[in-house]
C-alpha cells in the first residue's frame, strides 16, 4: 500500500506485543467484553449485568454526598493542584490493628489495581513463584504472567465456606515461593474468613518463609455471621502486605484511589529489600490524582456511618435474592450464602460442570428479574429434553 504516493519501507520494524494481548484477554474485563460483543443485537430484552463488579450506576449504590463534597472541597482549595506528598491514611487503617502503622507503611496507588501490579512486579524475580487462590481474581494471573512470575494455584474449599486448602499450600510451596494471595472478603466466592483461619494462614506463611498478600478491597463489606478481620492483625507472625481502595466500600471505582500497606512489625520486608523495590516501582509509575489524595483522609475518617449501613443492607438483600433464587433453579447451586463482597459462586448441576461467578451488587429489582428470567430459561429448556 502506497503512503502519500510513495512506497512503504521494505518492512515496518515495530509490531504489537503478543504477550499483552494474551494477558488482557484473561481478565474479567476481557472476558466480559468478548461476551458483550456476541450478544444478539435483534433481541430487545434489557441486558441485566451479573458479570462485572461496578454497581456505581445503580441508584441503590450511589455514593454518599459526603465523599463527593470532600473531593469538591479538595479541588476548590487549590492546595492539591501540583504534585503532592503522600497523605497518611495509616491512622485510619491502624484502628483495627494491634501493631500501629506509620505513614511510611502506606503507599497510595491508582486503585487497588496499581497496588496489585506493584507487589506482583516486585516479587517477579527470575525463577520466583506465587501461590494464587482458585477460584480467584484473574487479574493476578494476568499480571503475574506478564511479569514472568510463575503462578501456582491452591484451592478454596466450597464445603468449608471457601476456606484455603492449607495442605495444598504446603504441598505447592518450594524455596522459590515468594508469597500467597488471599482475597478477603472473597471475590468471587463472597466468603469472609474467620479469625482462626487467618491465623493459620499466617502460621503457614511463616513456616514456608513467604509473605501474605491480603487483598482487602472489599474490606468492610460484610453482612453475614463472620466479622471482617484484617490480615494485618497477624503481622507479628508473618509479614503481610495489605491491598485496598475506596472503589468498593464507597462505590467509586472511577475515582482510582487505593493503597498498598506493609504490615511488618519485625522489619522483614525492609530487610528483604521489598520496601525499597515498592518505592522503586512507584517512582517509575504515575500517582493518583492529587485532589483524591487530598480528599481521602476526610472520606475515610468522616463518612457518616448511615451510608455504610445502607450499602451493607442493600448488599445483604441482594445476596439473599441470589441465594434463594438459585435454590429455585434446579440446574444451579450456590453452596454457601455469601457473607461479604458483591459476588457468589454458583455451581452448575444438570449435565454441566464448572462454576460461574454471579455479581449480585445490582439494583435489587433487576436482580429479581434476572433470577426470574434464568428460571424461565431453565423451564423452557428442561421441557425440551
Ligand atoms: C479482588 C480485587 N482486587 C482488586 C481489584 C481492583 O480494585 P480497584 O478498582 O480499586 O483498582 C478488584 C476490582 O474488581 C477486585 O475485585
Amino acid at each position: 500500500m502506497e503512503i502519500n504516493g510513495e512506497s512503504p519501507p521494505q518492512r515496518w520494524r515495530f509490531e504489537g506485543n503478543e504477550r499483552l494481548t494474551q494477558a488482557g484477554a484473561v481478565t474479567v474485563r476481557g472476558v466480559l467484553n468478548m461476551v458483550m460483543q456476541n450478544l444478539d443485537e435483534n433481541d430487545s430484552r434489557p441486558v441485566i449485568p451479573l458479570g462485572h463488579g461496578d454497581p456505581s450506576a445503580f441508584p441503590s449504590f450511589r455514593t454518599t454526598h459526603f465523599a463527593e463534597d470532600a473531593v469538591c472541597a479538595a479541588v476548590r482549595s487549590a492546595n492539591f493542584n501540583g504534585y503532592s506528598s503522600t497523605v497518611a491514611i495509616a491512622e485510619h487503617l491502624s484502628k483495627e490493628l494491634p501493631n500501629k502503622l506509620s505513614a511510611d507503611d502506606v503507599f497510595l496507588t491508582i486503585g487497588c489495581t496499581q497496588a496489585l501490579e506493584a507487589i506482583v512486579t516486585v516479587l517477579a524475580r527470575p525463577g520466583a513463584n506465587i501461590l494464587l487462590p482458585r477460584p480467584g481474581f484473574p487479574y493476578y494471573e494476568a499480571r503475574a504472567g506478564f511479569s514472568g512470575l510463575e503462578v501456582r494455584h491452591f484451592d478454596l474449599i466450597p464445603e468449608r465456606d471457601w476456606e484455603v486448602d492449607l495442605d495444598s499450600v504446603d504441598a505447592l510451596a518450594d524455596e522459590n515461593t515468594a508469597a500467597m494471595v488471599i482475597i478477603n472478603p472473597g471475590n468471587p466466592c463472597g466468603n469472609v474468613f474467620k479469625y482462626q483461619h487467618l491465623k493459620k494462614v499466617a502460621e503457614t506463611a511463616k513456616k514456608l518463609g513467604m509473605l501474605v498478600i491480603a487483598d482487602e478491597v472489599y474490606g468492610g463489606l460484610t453482612f453475614g455471621n463472620n466479622p471482617f478481620v484484617p490480615m494485618g492483625v497477624f503481622a507479628s507472625i508473618a509479614p503481610i502486605i495489605t491491598l485496598g481502595s475506596i472503589s468498593k466500600r464507597w462505590i467509586v471505582p472511577g475515582w482510582r484511589l487505593g493503597w498498598l500497606v506493609t504490615n511488618d512489625p519485625n522489619g522483614i520486608l525492609t530487610q528483604q529489600g521489598i520496601v525499597d523495590s515498592i518505592k522503586g516501582f512507584l517512582n517509575i509509575s504515575s500517582d493518583p490524582a492529587t485532589f483524591m489524595q487530598g480528599a481521602v483522609g476526610e472520606i475515610l475518617e468522616n463518612t457518616p456511618s448511615d451510608f455504610f449501613e445502607k450499602i451493607v443492607s442493600t448488599l445483604r438483600e441482594c445476596a439473599d435474592i441470589c441465594y434463594e433464587g438459585s435454590k429455585d433453579i434446579p440446574c444451579i447451586t450456590c453452596p454457601t450464602k455469601p457473607q461479604g463482597s458483591m459476588f457468589a459462586m454458583v455451581g452448575f448441576s444438570v449435565g454441566l460442570k464448572n462454576w460461574l461467578r454471579v455479581t449480585f451488587a445490582i439494583e435489587p429489582s433487576s436482580l429479581d428479574d434476572a433470577f426470574r428470567r434464568i428460571k424461565a430459561f431453565y423451564q423452557r429448556h428442561a421441557k425440551k429434553q
